[in-house]
């Protein structure tokens, strides 16, 4: 049957692969501990589910929602961004409600960039941001976030003409994979360049409140943002509502705009029970709890590897740790050793970006028992002291 060249060449979603192979050796009976994907165990608000049951039952909740998203769910957006960052928006033509921000981050560029242009895309970043040029064909130029330079992007990198060719950036902070925040300045820079190159922002806000140091910022916090930049918040870490599927685009009313086109051909909204659930999740902030869950997982999780000889610092946010692995290895090789002999899945650098082939990222999304039974079955380690056992079996 014919395929199309597209499909031919995508690289397969890496997620699903290690899923897929962690369901293969769990059918051999192995057990594995998946510190892989990034899947909030915590559960949601009880009010959330609640008001999330109630609207099921609502005689008019089957039918299709607004394109743009209930006006009181955008109403709620425009008032956490006030309370949140004292920023206004105008919830009619500077808000819009979007079927979780994966699929929106992915159709964006549809509405910003034409065949022929660019798209800035850390690296690493979010396996999103390289996807529409791998599915569209546009050109995507990689900013590599380093360590030595706090895992900001570089602009002095970027020559003339790659400016003349970018549309579109992509930027994450609080960061995924590397835990980074941003300072003002940083925002300051991009705005201003933005301004002068003429392309669009996207502030991919999704771990907003999962920080532990400092303060997260919105970009629309700073002088000039409104005119070149738009922002994505998630439900899915701040309100564990990822299986919902609930998220909102706010900013520039222009840019949003030429996105409701195109998004309204694509999807129909987001089922109206949930966009009530979302009201409801809006109305109290992340609990201290949920915070101080994480925050304890985290601290275990450094100084597991610490202990073990890891040079890794402690990410000030988010829900990962970023950690170089041991020459002479390579992400995969580690993480096929991890998955193979003591039986952890962890994601591979290269998921983040191609020149991230030296780190993994550990997830801290399940429960400390879990985490510290992963570290019980790795050892002390560098790439050498890695015996070749097996991943410990449900059936010894
Ligand atoms: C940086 C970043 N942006 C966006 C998303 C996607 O979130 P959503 O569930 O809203 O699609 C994720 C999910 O892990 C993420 O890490």
């Amino acid at each position: 049957m014919p395929i199309s060249n597209r499909a031919h060449h995508l690289p397969p979603y890496i997620f699903a692969q290690i899923h897929e192979d962690i369901a293969r050796m769990e059918q051999d009976g192995k057990t594995i501990i998946d510190l892989g994907i990034s899947d909030p165990d915590v559960p949601p608000r009880p009010d959330i589910l609640d008001t999330l049951c109630t609207w099921v039952r609502h005689s008019d909740s089957h039918r299709y929602p607004s394109y743009r998203g209930l006006a009181p769910l955008r109403q709620a957006v425009a008032e956490w961004y006030l309370r949140r960052f004292g920023v206004y928006l105008d919830p009619e033509s500077e808000v819009l409600i979007t079927v979780g921000s994966k699929e929106a981050l992915v159709h964006f560029a549809l509405a910003t960039v034409n065949p022929g242009q660019a798209i800035l895309v850390p690296d690493p970043g979010y396996p999103s941001y390289q996807i529409p040029s791998a599915l569209f064909g546009f050109e995507s130029i990689l900013m590599p976030l380093i360590a030595a330079n706090h895992f900001l992007p570089d602009f002095e990198r970027i020559s003339s003409t790659e400016w003349s060719r970018i549309q579109l950036g992509f930027f994450n902070y609080p960061n995924n994979p590397t835990g980074a925040m941003a300072p003002e300045e940083f925002w300051h820079q991009a705005i201003e360049l933005a301004h002068r190159h003429q392309w669009t922002i996207v502030s991919d806000l999704a771990y907003v409140d999962i920080v532990y140091t400092g303060q997260a910022h919105s970009i629309l916090e700073y002088a000039g943002a409104r005119e070149v930049a738009v922002e994505t918040v998630t439900f899915s870490k701040s309100y564990s509502m990822q299986g919902f599927r609930l998220a909102a685009m706010v900013g520039c009313a222009e840019i949003l705009e030429a996105f409701y086109r195109v998004e309204s051909q694509i999807n129909a909204g987001v089922y109206l029970p949930i966009q009530h659930a979302g009201i409801a999740a809006l109305r109290e902030n992340v609990t201290p709890d949920t915070l101080a869950t994480y925050q304890k997982r985290r601290d275990f999780v450094v100084s597991s590897l610490q202990h073990r000889g890891f040079t890794v610092e402690t990410p000030p946010a988010t829900l990962y740790v970023w950690l170089p692995v041991p020459k002479p290895d390579t992400d995969q090789t580690f993480v096929s050793r991890l998955l193979h002999q003591y039986g952890i899945a962890v994601a591979p650098g290269v998921a983040f970006g191609p020149l991230s082939d030296r780190f993994i990222r550990i997830a801290l999304t399940k429960p400390l028992s879990v985490l510290k039974e992963a570290f019980a079955r790795w050892p002390a380690m560098t790439s050498t002291a890695m015996t070749p056992e097996n991943p410990p079996s449900r059936h010894p």
